[in-house]
């Protein structure tokens, strides 16, 4: 009773307040989406994708509540507060991984969660019980996103770069304070900001970066689907190949991260979606990670992952284009040769994982086939002009694949054998000699490079 009878938050301030919520997500949704691309480390490229998801995914749900309260026009777009804005371009424009993650982890998300924290303090649980159940389950997200930032800032922040910091990292705080807090429960301060980072507008990084682990970037000499397909290989080899081809998709987060980052003024279900779909990818990427470790394979050095698609991709095509290539590689996916195929080579290999991993990838092609034609689609007279229009696109990219050797950038080693040798020893087996002897690169068949090297 005490709790329901309590004053609580006027509609007028709890949308005020929600308003400013939902700008939070909205720009960490961008900012862990923008720095997918350039981002070198692995670990974070991943955990990016996962957070822009989530952060999509609750900036979808307030925006749905700030609808339920008698306030159209929304003015969803709108800035709620200059100096949030500072905040979030600030941490944007950060030089080094390490003041991002400071940004984001020490600063942003904590910021977030006492605003939620606040909400839940501040309002009547009765009246306003739909908002209470969307900051409870926020904060259930935040707190995996904070513990997992506290670990990486452990990992990667020592004192001198926090004492480099300590002045822009000030500056963040001043920004919140000018603000009234993230959530604008408090008097703000009217102080205004200087920006540091941002005075200069932030420019995108389209170039994918890469970590010591891929120490071979430019690889393409090893065609996984020539292999794939050929019905004379038997299907445990084969596992190794797509776990292989699913690694590989670290460059479709890259790529769509470039999509989404250079298309502004879509509706927020663009966003939401494709946000998604690129952590879809970024779990596909991590399925074959984790297919080499459960056979004991040190996949940095035997598994050569290039990142030649979205490399060439992203300084190539507009990002309409990207997108059309992308649409155009998925409905490729999805027939015998597909999707269905690789689980049913899974299920024959004796590898349960193979056959689980490509289960779900299989149902999460279905969803990104539905993603395409509800976003990419309907840019189009017919869909037979949207497949059209991404097969030229597709056609246009140049794989360099001579001229890389020429510049000394990869000698496009077979490291076939030896990965095969290595799984054949864990399973205890001798090697089959035709298996051994697959040496089909992704030049020989330039021809088919157009069908056979799509990634997602
Ligand atoms: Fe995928
Ligand atoms: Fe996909």
């Amino acid at each position: 009773m005490a709790d329901a009878m309590k004053p609580g938050l006027s509609i007028e301030e709890c949308v005020r307040r929600l308003k400013r919520y939902h700008y939070a997500f909205k720009r960490l949704q961008q900012l862990f989406t923008a720095r997918i691309t350039a981002e070198p480390i692995y670990e974070l490229k991943m955990a990016f994708s996962h957070h822009a998801h989530l952060c999509a995914e609750h900036a979808a749900a307030l925006r749905q509540r700030v609808g339920e309260m008698r306030e159209p026009p929304l003015g969803l777009e709108a800035v709620p507060d200059p100096s949030l804005e500072i905040f979030f371009d600030e941490i944007l424009s950060a030089p080094t991984t390490e003041e991002l993650v400071l940004g984001l982890y020490e600063k942003a998300l904590p910021a977030v969660k006492a605003a939620l924290e606040g909400h839940l303090a501040d309002t009547n649980r009765l009246v306003d019980q739909p908002s209470v159940r969307l900051c409870r389950f926020a904060l259930l997200e935040l707190e995996d996103m904070l513990s997992f930032g506290a670990r990486t800032v452990s990992a990667l922040v020592d004192e001198s770069c926090r004492q480099r910091t300590m002045n822009w990292l000030a500056l963040l705080d001043e920004c919140l304070v000018a603000a009234g807090g993230l959530g604008g429960a408090q008097k703000p301060s009217g102080k205004t900001v200087q920006r540091q980072r941002s005075a200069k507008p932030y420019t995108y990084d389209r170039v994918p970066k890469r970590d010591h682990r891929f120490p071979d970037p430019y690889n393409m000499g090893v065609n996984a689907e020539v292999f794939l397909y050929d019905e004379k290989f038997p299907p445990e080899p084969k596992t190794l190949m797509m776990f292989y081809k699913r690694l590989r998709e670290v460059d479709v987060p890259e790529m769509m991260a470039s999509i989404i980052t250079e298309t502004p003024g879509k509706p927020w279900g663009y966003y939401r979606d494709m946000t998604r779909q690129l952590w879809d990818e970024a779990r596909h990427a991590m399925m074959g990670e984790v297919g080499f470790a459960n056979l004991g394979i040190d996949w940095p050095r035997q598994v050569m992952i290039n990142y030649t698609w979205s490399l060439a991709l992203n300084t190539q095509l507009k990002p309409i284009e990207r997108h059309a290539v992308l649409y155009f590689i998925e409905q490729g996916l999805m027939p015998r040769n597909g999707k269905r195929f690789e689980w049913e080579v899974g299920r024959a290999s004796h590898n349960p994982l193979s056959a689980l991993f490509q289960d779900y990838d299989w149902a999460d092609e279905v969803l990104h086939a539905r993603i395409g034609r509800d976003w990419y689609l309907k840019e189009f007279k017919n869909p037979q002009e949207a497949v059209r229009y991404g097969d030229e696109c597709w056609s246009r990219v140049l794989m360099n694949w001579e001229s890389w050797r020429e510049q000394g950038l990869t000698q496009h080693r077979n490291w076939w054998p030896d990965l095969y040798r290595q799984a054949c020893e864990h399973w205890g087996i001798e090697p089959d000699p035709a298996v051994l002897a697959y040496s089909t690169t992704y030049q020989t068949v330039r021809a088919d490079l157009k069908e056979l090297t799509g990634s997602a």
